[in-house]
């Protein structure tokens, strides 16, 4: 790649901004996994939906890669560009576009952070329900790319419930309206539920049309000390029969430690091995059953003790010890795992990997948390202060290796909702067979003919 080139792309698009100042190529370069080195040829910054069509013309004729970009918070590598690549970042088309009352949906620009998305919708007196801790971070384009989960799914369902329509510009330059707001719409391949979760490989999400619904009902926080992941299931079953759950979400002591380390302030006395943070409806009748609930927990051996937050101040105190986990495992560089099985498969791999891990790799510090009630665990390695870095993350492979493995005869999946992208492309065969890859591979081609959209994530 030549500057006559950069110099030609800024010459055809004379308004797109371009950096390429080694703190820029550093700092967009990179997404939260921190383990690559940045190396992107430069940084584009469209502000319109031509100059991005623009781009991504220029790169099929100069056979430039693209790296799409969001707020990259991503954990799997998805918005890495450490070898030459254009990042295309979408963050100055950051507005919302247009608010329909009647179809309940708001057409926002893909840069917008969810937590802008957030209040938008509360302007109108509604919600977008996906949400998570790195809500002010992160774009509802990354969302879409990544088909992003979060703390609300076991109530509303991952992103994908909520993307109406969506604009998109494919690899080969063409732009392409999706959906359109439609609630019903049989003519077909849903291109737009292909281009969720497609981690930027098949077209870079420009537009997105979204659903909002009503708010729930006021809600109570609650905190649980457990004293066994057995009991977790067992309190899971318990809650999700007698309360309506927003959230039910789980971390181990380890996790507590660090979250306490970094500032936190802990709300259980004594050390348990299992916390749950569950949030549910609360009316009249919910005061009543989580007491029962509770009472039952406590009778049968599942539930040590528990706090029922009494203000908003003190639920969002209780949400911290769950959300502010990922940040205060981030300077430890944790290697991270983020696996799905159906709810019911849950107990018998918990038991199998935790006495696999404990026999095989006694000397990691590993954290676990996450959305039990989705069946989704975070599984976080901490490197031993005796291992190098390279060593470390040739036995985390091994790990993942042993987690595949073990996720595949329980009929489960290598990624739940942070995507493939860089870190958990050789193990996608574990979740996908042959066939289904052979497709996937299929369907980058018909969007992407270049292959020049994301090169390398996904895909080994
Ligand atoms: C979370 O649930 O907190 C996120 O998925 C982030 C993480 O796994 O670190
Ligand atoms: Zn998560």
């Amino acid at each position: 790649m030549t500057d006559a080139r950069l110099a030609g792309l800024a010459a055809r698009l004379p308004n797109l901004r371009l950096l390429t100042d080694p703190a820029d190529l550093e700092h967009y370069g990179r997404d939260w996994t921190r383990r690559w080195t940045p190396a992107p040829l430069a940084i584009a910054l469209p502000g319109e939906l031509a100059e991005v069509q623009g781009i991504v013309r220029w790169a099929n004729e100069h056979g430039v890669a693209l790296v799409p970009s969001g707020g990259r918070t991503g954990l799997s590598g998805g918005a890495v560009a450490a070898t030459g690549e254009l990042v295309l970042s979408l963050e100055r088309m950051n507005r919302v576009l247009g608010f329909d009352a009647v179809d309940r949906t708001l057409t926002v620009q893909a840069g917008m952070t969810l937590h802008a998305v957030h209040e938008a919708a509360k302007e109108h007196a509604l919600i977008y329900p996906v949400d998570f801790a790195a809500r002010g971070s992160c774009s509802i384009g990354g969302n879409i790319a990544t088909n992003a989960g979060g703390i609300r799914v076991i109530r509303y369902g991952n992103t994908r419930e909520w993307i109406a329509g969506l604009t998109v510009v494919a690899g080969n330059g063409e732009l392409l309206r999706l959906n359109r707001g439609l609630i019903k719409n049989s003519s077909g391949y849903d291109l737009r539920q292909l281009m969720i979760g497609s981690e930027g490989t098949l077209g870079v999400v420009v537009e997105a049309t979204l659903r909002l619904t009503d708010p729930p009902p006021p809600s109570q926080v609650m905190l649980l000390a457990l004293p066994g992941m057995d009991a977790l299931m067992e309190v899971f079953a318990l809650f999700r029969s007698r309360l309506t759950l927003q959230a039910f979400e789980f971390f181990t002591d380890a996790a507590l430690r660090h979250v306490l380390a970094h500032g936190a302030q802990r709300a259980i006395d004594g050390e348990h091995p299992y916390y749950v943070v569950t949030e549910f409806d609360a009316d009249e009748a919910s005061q009543d059953a989580v007491l029962a609930a509770f009472e039952q927990g406590v009778e049968r051996g599942w539930i040590n003790d528990g706090v029922i937050a009494q203000s908003e101040a003190q639920a969002a105190a209780l949400w911290r010890l769950r959300e502010g986990i990922t940040e205060s495992l981030a300077p430890h560089k944790p290697y991270k795992n983020d696996i799905s099985l159906r709810i019911s498969a849950l107990p018998l791999f918990l038991q199998e990997i935790q006495a696999l891990l404990g026999r095989e790799y006694p000397h990691f510090d590993v954290v676990w948390f996450g959305h039990i009630g989705d069946g989704n665990l975070h599984i976080n390695v901490l490197r031993p202060e005796n291992l190098s870095e390279g060593d470390f993350i040739k036995q985390c492979e091994q790990v993942t290796k042993l987690l595949a493995d073990t996720l595949q005869r329980h009929g489960g999946s290598i990624s739940a909702e942070h995507g493939i992208g860089l870190v958990k492309r050789a193990y996608l065969g574990s979740t996908r067979s042959e066939a289904e890859i052979a497709l996937m591979r299929g369907v980058k081609q018909a969007f992407d003919p270049k292959g020049l959209l994301n090169p390398g994530k996904l895909f080994v």
